[in-house]
């Protein structure tokens, strides 16, 4: 199974949001071997709570989440991670009918894959390799004849990365996949929030003091250079971490220590002192704003479960059933 990248993007994406008046590179790069084994090391750091918490949610309320599903489940799930929380939703499950990994690393889907199988040898597992921000085709996800419910399972609050227009879109691709086979197929979509909070908690758990999260970050320009052949020079340059209140979200940057010029792909980018990257968005939402977000994709909430400081929020939408 071979990635799915089409050739030389990653360069365009380069060159286009560097030339942007705030440059920017799309925060997908930051996820090659080893940014993606640098996020799983920020996973345990003790300030970033998003991780432990959705965990935690989740196995607390197991049987709830489980009886909202109901049986014989194909569960679909958008950028499979590590498959910790999967094996712990999979067993918890009555009769799961299949299960549909999605990930554009070919590596980590069948490594994760693999391992699933081991746990649940009677489950039919068929990993897609694909971008799952782009459309799939129906045939891709049409995989079983005998499930009753097709859930789409999205953890962690990846959503929170897309902007808003993102977020929106993604919604409303997410609603056709579960109402495609309406009312012979149920429906569902079981999607991590990361809530709003107070910044002594939110801030820390973007820039921990261990620097993991700066080294996750500072690794997407030592990426461009071995990728791309650029000339970051990468002790110039420092990762912060902000919250953006227009925006409701935290937002990572690299920033430039000194006056320096970059090459990359037969162009030059200057940088001032303190000029940033802005390298990736984590949205926080409040439950109601995102319901509402959901409402207009054509989603319903049916049941949200949260941990005691109301950090986190795990929730089941369904569609809505026309007027
Ligand atoms: C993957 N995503 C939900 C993480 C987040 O919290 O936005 C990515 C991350 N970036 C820095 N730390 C974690």
């Amino acid at each position: 199974m071979a990635d799915y990248i089409p050739d030389n993007l990653f360069l365009q994406d380069a060159l286009t949001g560097l030339a942007q008046p705030q440059p920017e590179i799309p925060s997908k790069y930051l996820y090659d071997e080893l940014g993606s084994m640098l996020f799983e090391a920020i996973c345990v750091t003790p300030e970033y709570y998003v991780t432990r918490t959705d965990l935690e949610i989740l196995d607390r309320h197991l049987p709830d989440i489980s009886a909202c599903i109901g049986p014989r489940a194909h569960v679909i799930e958008f950028g499979s991670g590590a498959g910790v929380k999967t094996s712990h939703l999979l067993a918890s499950l009555e009769q799961p009918a299949a299960y549909t990994p999605i990930e554009i690393s070919a590596a980590a889907l069948e490594a994760s894959a693999a391992h699933l199988q081991r746990q649940f040898p009677a489950l039919r597992i068929q990993p897609l390799a694909a971008d799952y921000t782009q459309p799939i085709a129906p045939a891709d996800l049409d995989i079983c004849t005998d499930c009753q419910t097709r859930v789409v399972y999205f953890p962690g609050s990846t959503i929170g990365n897309f902007t808003l227009d993102q977020a929106r879109h993604f919604l409303r691709r997410i609603q056709a996949i579960i109402s495609a086979f309406l009312p012979e197929i149920r429906g569902g979509l079981l999607i991590g929030i990361d809530l709003l909070k107070p910044l002594e908690v939110l801030l820390p758990a973007y820039a921990d003091p261990a620097g993991v999260t700066a080294a996750f970050n500072k690794n997407l320009l030592a990426r461009m250079n071995r990728e791309l052949g650029s000339d970051f020079v990468l002790s110039q340059w420092s990762h912060a971490a902000r919250f953006n209140s227009e925006h409701q979200r935290v937002e990572m940057h690299m920033v430039s220590e000194r006056t320096q010029q970059v090459q990359l792909g037969g162009q030059t980018f200057s940088f001032a002192a303190g000029d940033s990257i802005h390298t990736e968005n984590s949205h926080k939402y409040s439950l109601r704003g995102f319901s509402e977000m959901a409402a207009r994709a054509g989603l319903k909430l049916e049941q949200h479960w949260t941990d005691a400081n109301g950090w986190f929020a795990t929730c089941y939408f369904v569609p809505q059933e026309p007027n």
